[in-house]
């Protein structure tokens, strides 16, 4: 497989990041401090996190467009923690700019030599991304949170912080796991659902329900998009 996280250093990647909220300041530190990236802008709304102090706003059209005729070989990121919300920003800025998307490994995660992590996936400090798993397009391994052995996330899914999978497990397209749950090896669950904070499945979960507790149980049906965050 073709991961360079472990590997030399390369000449940086200029990266723009859209979303300037806290989990885009986390993915700004994981970007930088990877030694990959050089952030040349963040793109938000309002006034962006603290920590993008050097780094210029763009806020509209024009001016993303007036960085790109200066920058060449620029990449960048959605760093937004919503999937649903992540996967539509990445499709409108592919669509608009016809840029590459980043992927940004934190130097203090664990990537086996035999994972795949995909474009526009972020994995972040402590994630461990075991033997042979799969990390998708636009996927989120959020802080400490670990896959095991063969393990499959489809795009724009998410691990939030200190969440567990066993080996085998796999997650449809934009299913998110939510803080602290685990999830038994083996199990597999559909797309747009939401594993509450701390549930332990034990069991396949279908697509478009949230489960929570201990065992994980459905507790209501969920429709693509719904707020979970
Ligand atoms: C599971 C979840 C989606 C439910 O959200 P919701 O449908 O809006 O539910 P509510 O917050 O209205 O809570 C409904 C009830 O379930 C309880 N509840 C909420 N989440 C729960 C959980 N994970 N486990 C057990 N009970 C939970 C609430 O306390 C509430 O109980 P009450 O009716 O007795 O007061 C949400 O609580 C959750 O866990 N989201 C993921 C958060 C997360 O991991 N964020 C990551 C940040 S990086």
């Amino acid at each position: 497989m073709q991961n360079n996280f472990h590997g030399s250093q390369t000449a940086k990647a200029k990266l723009i990041i859209v979303g300037g909220g806290g989990h885009g300041a986390v993915v700004h530190e994981a970007a930088t401090l990877s030694g990959h990236f050089s952030p040349v802008g963040v793109f938000c709304e309002s006034t962006p996190h603290p920590s993008f102090q050097n780094v210029p706003r763009l806020a509209k059209e024009e001016e993303v467009a007036a960085l790109l005729a200066k920058n060449e070989g620029v990449q960048f990121c959605i760093a937004v923690g919503d999937n649903c919300l992540r996967q539509e920003l990445a499709q409108t800025w592919k669509a608009r700019w016809n840029l590459p998307l980043a992927t940004i490994v934190h130097p203090h995660a664990f990537v086996s030599p035999t994972a795949k992590v995909s474009a526009g996936a972020v994995v972040l400090a402590r994630a461990h991304v075991g033997t042979f798993s799969e990390v998708g397009e636009l996927c989120l391994v959020n802080t400490g949170a670990s896959l095991d052995h063969d393990c499959k996330l489809e795009l724009a899914s998410s691990l939030a912080p200190g969440s567990f999978a066993g080996g085998n497990v796999t997650l449809g397209e934009r299913t998110a796991v939510g803080l602290g749950a685990s999830i038994r090896h083996g199990v597999s669950i559909g797309r747009d659902s939401v594993v509450g904070m701390a549930a332990a499945v034990t069991k396949d979960v279908e697509s478009e329900v949230v489960v929570m507790g201990v065992p994980a149980k459905i507790t209501k049906q969920r429709l693509r998009g719904e707020k979970y965050l």
